[in-house]
């Protein structure tokens, strides 16, 4: 097998999104045309340890590392994607109506600052195909969850109708849902961080599923308004917060696009910041989950110890290689050794007790 570093410098030859597309081609297949790809990739990665398990959501974390969203969009490699020791996986961002997404290029890297910008805008196969496939497998080994988010078409106004639509689709074919309304790639949506609309969507959100709903907010919101919003969410029924999406603060990297969301290692003081912010005011009150920039134990287990129940990586995939998600697993484990935590919900939000 080659190492990682190998296959990198192959990758990263080709375009981001060409690379991307080869490895959800490999991927998808490889379940049917090279199961005994998978069953080695699982023996080597595939990682529990009972002092890392915990219940959430009415369902069953092995580990608290889990993929975020964007990584598989169309919900085509869930299967073959747990080979490689991850907690959960977020598919989407769903939207009802398919869709293809912002002209390309539309997707960077950044190498040197181990960090991505990408502009996608929601391309997605749609709810009814991506429905008949999560379908399929549901329930799963590991929690799916379903990140949902409205059509670029779809104005404002009718919002509420696209996230009641997707709700409704995906409510018995996942564990938990996740509310996208901080993706900088479709006009608007983040206008609709705001107390009327977060109210609105909760309160439907309750009436149309019993299953945990999570609002994924936004790095660049004010503090301010991001504990009101998240407060109004948490109010009228939200079960978590996912912080944060990519951030539109392009100082972050020399030679950053002026458009698109930026992810990975130049985001994580600024996730983290907020994430605290957010866990000195609602850990213990409800379910927070942290992602942006993690791409070490340190970096989790430090978030876990601000009061993150769950982490999730994205960039660090791509930059690190499949072995990241047992490598932070196993990494937060000696951490606790060191700490003297027999359980993970020891660690989680230690710094606020
Ligand atoms: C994303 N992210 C994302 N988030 C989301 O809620 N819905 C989505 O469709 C996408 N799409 C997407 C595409 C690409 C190419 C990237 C790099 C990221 C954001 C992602 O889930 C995560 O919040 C950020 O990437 C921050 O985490 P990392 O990458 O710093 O670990």
């Amino acid at each position: 097998m080659f190492s990682y570093e190998t296959l990198k410098k192959v990758f990263f030859q080709l375009s981001p999104e060409n690379a991307h597309n080869i490895v959800e081609f490999t991927l998808r297949y490889s379940t049917k045309l090279a199961p005994f790809m998978l069953a080695n990739l699982s023996e080597k990665y595939f990682f529990t340890d009972a002092r890392l398990e915990q219940d959430l959501f009415g369902t069953h974390f092995l580990n608290p590392v889990g993929l975020a969203a964007g990584f598989d969009k169309n919900a085509t490699m869930i299967k073959p994607l747990t080979a490689f020791g991850l907690g959960h996986i977020e598919f989407g961002t769903i939207t009802p109506n398919p869709q293809s997404g912002n002209p390309k290029p539309r997707l960077f890297r950044y190498p040197e600052f181990e960090s991505i910008q990408n502009a996608m805008g929601f391309n997605n196969d749609g709810a009814k195909k991506i429905h008949a496939r999560v379908q399929k497998i549901y329930p799963f080994a590991i929690p799916i969850a379903a990140n949902i988010g409205k059509n670029k078409t779809t104005s404002s106004e009718d919002a509420l109708r696209d996230y009641e639509t997707l709700i409704e689709i995906f409510d018995e074919v996942c564990d938990y849902l996740v509310i996208n309304i901080s993706s900088p790639n479709t006009p608007g949506l983040r206008d609709l961080q705001n107390e009327s609309f977060i109210k609105d969507l909760f309160t439907l959100a309750k009436n149309k599923t019993k299953k945990s709903v999570l609002l994924k907010i936004a790095p660049d919101l004010e503090t301010k308004a991001a504990l009101d919003i998240c407060s109004v969410a948490l109010e009228y029924g939200a079960r978590g917060i996912i912080a944060t999406n990519t951030t539109i603060d392009y100082s972050l990297l020399p030679n950053a696009q002026n458009f698109g969301g930026i992810s990975g290692k130049v985001l994580a003081h600024k996730s983290a910041k907020l994430f605290h912010e957010l866990a000195q005011e609602f850990y213990g009150k409800t379910t927070l989950i942290s992602v942006g920039g993690i791409d070490d134990a340190n970096e989790a287990y430090a978030r876990i110890k601000d009061g993150a129940s769950l982490v999730q990586i994205y960039s660090a995939f791509i930059f690190k290689g499949p072995s990241i998600a047992s490598a932070i697993s196993k990494g937060i484990l000696k951490l606790m050794d060191a700490d003297g935590f027999h359980h993970i919900t020891e660690a989680i939000g230690v710094n606020h007790r």
